[in-house]
């Protein structure tokens, strides 16, 4: 195997991306209690909440008060995912200084997740990172850098060049959206092909969802190009409501398992994490799916 980083900086998506696709309210103390009790066991980054329509994604309607209800919220890095300019004064006002700002590489889905095309969204984060205040830093996501659920596979150059102009805009590092999770290694190996050649390594994180089960692998591919920022979901959970049949990123669980398998730090507790989780899931009426917190829970008699 190829050089591998020694640590990495994970990002927990699971109170965002993990909840945004779901039909029943999850009161928002329970959301902030997710981020606070997820943070108790070690995790520090947040992809916290967005600030989107709440016509749009009703589930994602109190950002503002999940971000109120985390304990520690001083300790923490929670990222507000932002749209346009509104998203980003109610972030502002929230007291949110870590911005995700998004656009995707097809315009089919763009148009259906933020009603932009990609050059529209681009000129929307263009205005962002130009008229927001200092002292913020900023996450520009790329959805579907592999595959558009409607158009089908991406053009990598296409994708790199994208990225190359939020880092050249502004953007503090880009992620690369895998929202339908189709790729496989082959897929994330062409796609880092052209990234990596035009932003540096410790600029890019991934964002892999495990639709096809392929998350694991891919998170390999980004380990040894030497991507060493990744957000993952603990229990597995998620999906975008935009994406009609994608399911939840990496499972934190998951990732740590990989990451402990290849002596790689991250600072964090499976077994925490896992518990956590599973009482959510259970609380909640939703289906866990880490595997490897799973079988981590069953060893212990928990399930
Ligand atoms: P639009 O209809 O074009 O927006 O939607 P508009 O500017 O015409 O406004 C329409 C209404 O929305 C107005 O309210 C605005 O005030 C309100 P009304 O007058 O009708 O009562 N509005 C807002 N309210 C709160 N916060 C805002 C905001 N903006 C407008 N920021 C818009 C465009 C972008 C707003 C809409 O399409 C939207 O909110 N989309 C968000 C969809 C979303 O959240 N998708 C999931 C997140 S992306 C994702 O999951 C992918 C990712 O995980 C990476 C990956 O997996 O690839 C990040
Ligand atoms: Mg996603």
């Amino acid at each position: 195997m190829s050089t591998l980083p020694t640590q990495v900086n994970l990002t927990e998506s699971s109170s965002r991306d993990g909840l945004q696709s779901l039909g029943a309210f999850v009161p928002t103390e329970a959301k902030a209690g997710l981020i606070t009790d997820l943070a108790a066991t070690g995790l520090r980054t947040f992809d916290a909440v967005s600030f989107v329509s709440p016509k749009a994604v009703p589930q994602m309607a109190d950002g503002a008060d999940v971000i109120a209800g985390v304990e520690g919220r001083e300790d923490l890095e929670l990222y507000g995912l932002v749209p346009n300019m509104m998203g980003l004064e109610f972030a502002l006002e929230a007291g949110v200084t870590h911005i995700g700002v998004l656009t995707a590489a097809s315009d089919t889905f763009n148009q259906r997740n933020i009603n932009a095309t990609v050059d529209e969204s681009m000129h929307r984060i263009l205005r962002i990172l130009n008229e927001a205040p200092g002292g913020l830093t900023f996450r520009a996501y790329i959805s579907t850098a592999t595959h558009c659920p409607f158009e089908g596979e991406q053009d990598p150059d296409w994708v790199a060049h994208l990225a190359e102009t939020l880092i050249e805009w502004g953007a503090d590092y880009v992620f690369l959206g895998e929202t339908i999770g189709k790729a496989t290694p082959a897929h994330v190996d062409r796609l880092l092909d052209e990234v990596l050649a035009l932003v540096p390594a410790k600029k890019v994180g991934v964002h892999f969802h495990d639709t096809y089960g392929q998350a694991v692998a891919n998170t390999v591919v980004a380990l040894e190009r030497g991507i060493t920022m990744m957000d993952a979901s603990a229990g597995g959970l998620g999906g975008c409501p935009y994406a009609p049949g994608a399911t939840g990123n990496i499972a934190t669980e998951d990732l740590i398992w990989l990451l402990d398998g290849l002596g790689i730090e991250h600072g964090l507790d499976l077994r925490a994490i896992a518990d956590v989780a599973y009482r959510f899931c259970d609380k909640h009426n939703l289906t866990y799916n880490s595997k490897a917190g799973r079988a981590r829970l069953a060893s212990e008699g928990v399930q």
